[in-house]
Formats: structure tokens, C-alpha cells, sequence
């Protein structure tokens, strides 16, 4: 944060204005924020609001407790089961509604009433119990976008224990290196997979991680590749599908746990780039996610939902399981690539199920930019309701796009802002009441306060870019274990806040601007982090992988930006002595497919003789960031070793 970055000039242009289409107001959820008792200055009885969505065993005494600060505990003394809300108080009412139904890669469906998901969720909850997982205890999943994942994340919730889930598509090391420190009792898995017309063998992966844990866990493996692929489980593997034929019928008894208590980790790259645990905790996190699953995507129950993120992200934790189910909605989770078996798919999906809202990533869009309107055109999309976009600033024209050949111009688009430690959505625009401007992410929601600030911390007037921080605490926020909280607040705290006023300020690691109506424009991260397919990668994490090469001495990572589009490029120095380039090429990639996974391959790796340093040793990402996006670099006088400049646009040209 020393130096200042090159903003994109993003207010030169006047916006489009929209206001919400005549078809979507007729059946929206708010409306009208006052009669809704949203008032925007009522903080914070909009978080008691948010809290009287869900089922409490014990009501809360405190809303807020802010004795050890900025650790706040929301809810103080209330109990409740994530099980119990997502699932169980839903059966008097929506039984035989359908909670979830899936598209399999191999034209397989399968759909699971609001009954079924309590059966089945109850038969695992029972055996992960007798395979001894208690109370508080953590359980790993590594699993692709099968009912397995959302069911084995509620049987967790059901008995009190927290749930880690891994995106299927990280490599053994980045497994084990999420469960490390986690003490994991269990893991729950999967044969394999479909990519395309290739077969992911996912247990192989998950054998690896846990040939290098110190204990053996017990491990549950779904059977997803069919009964011709031969699985071999050793003493402490087990059938999923078995387990849950043993035990069905059997009925658990939800854990009711403090509101307080810790609801599930997840992992995410901060400033270091290491992969960092975040934690949940159960009342202030359902508390916030079901507010905005009702006023940001206009859920209720009946409502047919499809997100296109990974569980694996906090996206997917929020969005496709816990906001959906606790809104007694239909959630449609599809398996494998929107391109396979062809380009049609997206909308098949969206066409067979009546989806209608559709929430999912500019990235995405763009893609379907590039395939062409003709096939959205192909098909009946008139169920959508609400579209939305997360992960990533969406172009004013990918916008464009998105409304008027997806939405046909009659559903809203929500372009949320939120990130892993906010649980969910905080900036967007509301969809029943706010006029939307393409590419801005509208107005922190009610309950919600940032500032824009400068280096200093002084907040800056509307225009001016700058650090985007949260003023206020919010419920859903990160709630970390207090072996954690060193690092937390040195990582978001610490930044912008006065201990000694007790004045906290969030610091989320974005620049932003705000226009003059107060609507909020995001620029991108300002730390050491690449998003790529709504994935954060820390750098630190790659050029940990990258330098483990033999002849790499250091790696830097950053992301090359064209007409939308984010490529992970490498730079890296080399051991002195002949080398064989490509040779080095080729190794790298292979050790970040296997070390990190596929997703994170590099698309161009380039050789210099040194990277560019500040005097104090740090990599300048930014000057290797402008050279990759052929910008000019101005500010050479921070570098020890300016020089390189011209070296490095070299060696990237000739690349
Ligand atoms: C970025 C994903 C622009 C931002 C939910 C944030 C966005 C990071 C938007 C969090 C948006 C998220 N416009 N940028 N609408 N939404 N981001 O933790 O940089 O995977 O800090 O959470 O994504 O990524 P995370």
C-alpha cells in the first residue's frame, strides 16, 4: 500500500441508469425499504430483523457484544442448529417441496425433496457419530458439485460439528494444507469425476493428502464414477451410499449450539497469500445470509435458484446451500463444464428448470459474450426473475449484455460486493427499489457503512479513489478462533483502525470510488492476490509451488488483464548455469497443476535476470503488472533496482 496505483478513470463516463423493470416489481419482496422497516438509519435493528428470520432454541440476551473488539459476538446467548433452519422447519410446511435439484455432467437428474434432503442429512449425521465425530470437531470435505456436498455440510451443522470444505479441484498439498492446523477427524470424498469426456480420479488425490496426515482419519467415499469403476477402501474408508442405507430411517437430534459458536472454516489468500482459515460463527452468519437471500436475490420459498460457483468457495456456501434452503427454495446445482456437451447448456438448465434467479460471474458472461447471443436466443429463458454478478468488477457492456440477452431486459441485475470474511453480500443494489447502474455495485446495503479512505485513513470525498473499509460491524462477519486473532487483526484491522479511541475500521483489501448519488464503484484488490475465475489465489502460495522447481530461484505472479479476461502470468528468475528453458517451462506448470491444481496453470511464464525490488526486498507487483499490461510505469524512484524496467518489458515482449 506504499505506492499509489493507476486508477481507471471509471466516473469519466456518465452512467446508464436502469430502474428496476415493471415485470420484476409486481412479485418482489421489498419494495419499499421504510415499509419493510429498513430504514437505513436504524442500525442496528436491521440486524434484529435479519436475526427474526431464523429459529432460535433460545432467544438471544445481547445483540452485540463488544467487549474484545473487533472480535464482536452477535446474538450473544441464543441457540439454534443450521439443520434444524435449513431443513427441518420447512418439512410442516413444503415437505414434498423440491430443496435441490442436480444436472449430472452424463444427463443424470436427481431431485431431493425438502423430506428427502432430512433423511438423507439424518442418515449421515448419525454415521459420522458413530464413526466419532463430536460436538465442535471438524470434518473436510473434498468434493465436486454433487448432492453429497450440501447434504454432508448440513449433517455436520446437524451434530454440532464444522464443516472445511476444499474445492474439489485443488491438488493433494493444497489439501493437506487446508487441513493442517484443522485437526480434521474425518473427510468425506468421492471416486472420481467427469471432466468433459476425461475422468478425474478424486480419491487418488484425497489418498495422497491423507497418506501425509500424521493419524488416520475415517473417510467416507461417494461412489459418483458408477459401479463399474472398481473403488478399493481400505479399514477406515467407507461407502457413503452404505453408510447411508445402514442408518437410514435413523433419527438425529440436532446440537443446538451457542450463536456464538463456530459454524463451519473455509479457506481463503490474504496479503501473505497463504491460504488463510476463516471462521464462521452460526447465528450472525445464517442472520446475515438470510437477510440478503431475501432482499438481494428475492428469495422465498418456491423460488428456483442457480448459482453457478463452486461450494468450495464462500459463494457457494452461502448462496447455493444456506441462503437458498433457509429460504425454503429450490436450489439447481449442475455438475462439470456450462460448455459441455455443448454451448446450449447453460440455458437447457435454465429452460428445464424454471430457473429463476441466476447468479453467477462476469467472467462467465463474458464467455457467453464470446459464444454469441444466438444461444440464449435458442431458448425459453422467460422463467428468469433476477440475475446477478459477483467475484469481479462486470464492464458497463458485459452488463449491457447480460440484461438484454440473458434478462431480456425485464429481470434486474445484482452486482453484489462482498468477500469470504463477510459472509455475504454488503454493497449491492437492492433489486425491488434501487435504480442500477452498469458496472457499479450500487449502495452498501441497510445496516451496512464504509468509507472511502486515503493512506492516512481520512476519509475522501465522492470521486476520489481510494481503500474501501467497513465502518461498522455487521453479523455475519468473520469471527475467528481466538488462536487466530493475532494475525486477523494485523491482516484487516489493524490498517485503518485506532485502538486506543476503540475505534475500528474493517480494511478489506479493495480500492474503490464512490459517485456522487453515493453509488460505489469497485477498482480491484490492492494486495498480493489474483482473482481468476472468481477463485483468490495467493501469489505467495503459487511462488511457494513455482520455486520448489530445480534451476527457479524466485517467482512472481500477476494477472495479465485483456478485454476482460485475467491470465496468470510468472516471472521468475533462474539459477546461474545453462538451463533448459523450456524444460524449466514445462516443469513449473506441471508442479502448480500438481501442487495447486489445474485451474491455477500459468499462460505465460517469462525468465529475467532479477525482479523488480523495493529497497526493502519486497517484489514490486506492480511495476511486473504494468509491464504485462503494456502501461506505462512512472514511479521508478520507490525501485533499488529501476534498471529492470526495461529488461523485463523486453523478455515479455519476446515472450
Ligand atoms: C472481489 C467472493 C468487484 C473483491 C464473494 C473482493 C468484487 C474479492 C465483487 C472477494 C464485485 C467480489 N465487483 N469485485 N461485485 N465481488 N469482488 O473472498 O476484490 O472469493 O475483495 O469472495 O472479490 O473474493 P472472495
Amino acid at each position: 500500500m506504499d505506492e499509489t496505483r493507476a486508477v481507471p478513470s471509471l466516473l469519466d463516463i456518465p452512467a446508464d441508469r436502469y430502474w428496476p423493470p415493471e415485470a420484476f416489481l409486481r412479485d418482489a419482496n421489498v419494495t419499499d425499504l421504510v415499509a419493510s422497516g429498513h430504514p437505513n438509519e436504524e442500525w442496528p435493528r436491521q440486524w434484529e430483523d435479519a436475526a427474526s428470520l431464523l429459529a432460535w432454541d433460545d432467544p438471544y440476551s445481547t445483540l452485540i457484544d463488544d467487549e474484545d473488539a473487533p472480535f464482536y459476538r452477535w446474538f450473544v446467548d441464543g441457540t439454534l442448529n443450521a439443520c434444524t433452519n435449513c431443513i427441518d422447519r420447512h418439512i410442516s410446511t413444503q415437505k414434498n417441496q423440491v430443496a435441490l435439484r442436480w444436472e449430472g455432467k452424463r444427463g443424470e437428474q436427481r431431485t431431493y425433496t425438502y423430506y428427502d434432503l432430512y433423511r438423507e442429512v439424518s442418515a449421515v449425521a448419525a454415521a459420522l457419530r458413530d464413526l466419532g465425530v463430536e460436538e465442535g470437531d471438524v470434518v473436510t470435505l473434498y468434493l465436486p458439485k454433487l448432492p453429497e456436498l450440501p447434504i454432508t455440510m448440513l449433517a455436520c451443522a446437524r451434530i454440532g460439528a464444522l464443516h472445511n470444505v476444499v474445492f474439489a479441484g485443488f491438488a493433494p498439498d493444497a489439501l493437506v494444507e487446508r487441513m493442517r492446523h484443522i485437526d480434521s477427524q474425518a473427510l468425506v470424498t468421492c471416486d472420481g469425476s467427469f471432466r468433459d469426456e476425461a475422468v478425474i480420479n478424486q480419491k487418488r488425490k484425497a489418498d495422497a493428502a491423507l497418506a501425509s496426515l500424521e493419524k488416520s482419519i475415517p473417510t467416507l467415499v461417494v461412489n459418483r464414477l458408477g459401479k463399474s469403476h472398481d473403488t478399493t477402501l481400505t479399514n477406515d474408508q467407507y461407502d457413503y451410499e452404505s453408510l447411508v442405507e445402514t442408518y437410514s430411517g435413523t433419527d438425529v437430534p440436532p446440537v443446538s449450539r451457542e450463536a456464538t459458536d463456530p459454524l463451519f472454516h473455509i479457506h481463503t489468500s490474504g496479503t501473505t497469500g497463504d491460504p488463510r482459515r476463516m471462521t464462521h460463527a452460526t447465528g450472525g452468519y445464517l442472520a446475515g445470509v438470510a437477510w440478503t437471500a431475501q432482499t438481494v436475490f428475492d428469495l422465498s420459498s418456491a423460488t428456483s435458484l442457480w448459482c453457478t460457483a463452486d461450494i468450495g468457495w464462500i459463494t457457494g456456501h452461502s448462496y447455493v446451500v444456506y441462503g437458498p434452503l433457509l429460504s425454503g427454495s429450490t436450489v439447481v446445482l449442475v455438475e462439470g463444464s456450462l460448455h459441455y456437451p455443448d454451448r446450449h447448456r447453460p440455458w437447457e438448465v435454465i429452460e428445464q428448470n424454471s430457473v429463476e434467479v441466476f447468479y453467477t460471474t462476469p467472467g462467465i458472461v463474458r464467455t457467453f459474450m464470446k459464444w454469441g447471443e444466438s444461444f440464449p436466443a435458442a431458448h425459453d429463458l422467460s422463467s428468469l426473475r433476477l440475475l446477478g454478478t459477483v467475484g469481479e468488477p462486470i464492464g458497463p457492456d458485459t452488463w449491457e449484455w447480460f440484461y438484454t440477452h440473458v434478462g431480456e431486459r425485464q429481470c434486474p441485475i445484482v452486482n453484489t460486493w462482498w468477500q469470504t470474511e463477510t459472509g455475504c453480500v454488503l454493497l449491492s443494489p437492492i433489486p425491488g427499489i434501487d435504480e442500477m447502474k452498469p458496472g457499479s455495485v450500487g449502495k452498501p446495503l441497510p445496516g451496512v457503512e464504509i468509507e472511502i479512505v486515503d493512506a492516512n485513513g481520512q476519509e475522501l470525498p465522492p470521486g476520489e479513489p481510494g481503500y474501501l473499509t467497513i465502518v461498522r460491524p455487521w453479523p455475519s462477519m468473520l469471527t475467528p478462533l481466538e488462536s487466530d486473532w493475532y494475525w486477523v487483526l494485523a491482516e484487516y484491522w489493524q490498517t485503518f483502525s485506532d485502538p486506543r479511541a476503540d475505534s475500528w475500521r474493517y480494511f478489506t483489501g479493495d480500492q474503490a470510488v464512490i459517485d456522487d448519488d453515493g453509488d460505489v464503484w469497485i477498482i480491484g484488490r490492492d494486495d498480493d492476490v489474483i482473482t481468476i475465475g472468481n477463485r483468490r489465489l495467493g501469489t505467495a502460495e503459487l511462488e511457494a509451488a513455482i520455486t520448489t522447481v530445480d534451476g527457479v530461484t524466485e517467482a512472481a505472479a500477476v494477472a495479465e488483464r485483456s478485454g476482460g479476461d485475467t491470465a496468470l502470468c510468472v516471472f521468475a528468475t533462474l539459477t546461474q548455469g545453462p538451463q533448459d528453458r523450456n524444460s524449466v517451462r514445462k516443469t513449473i506448470t506441471e508442479t502448480v497443476a500438481e501442487r495447486i491444481g489445474e485451474f491455477a496453470r500459468p499462460t505465460a511464464i517469462v525468465f529475467t535476470p532479477e525482479l523488480p525490488e523495493t529497497y526493502s526486498g519486497k517484489t514490486m507487483y506492480r511495476v511486473l503488472e504494468h509491464v504485462v499490461n503494456a502501461r506505462p510505469h512512472s514511479d521508478s524512484d520507490s525501485l533499488r533496482n529501476p534498471a529492470i524496467v526495461g529488461e523485463l518489458n523486453t523478455v515479455w515482449n519476446e515472450h
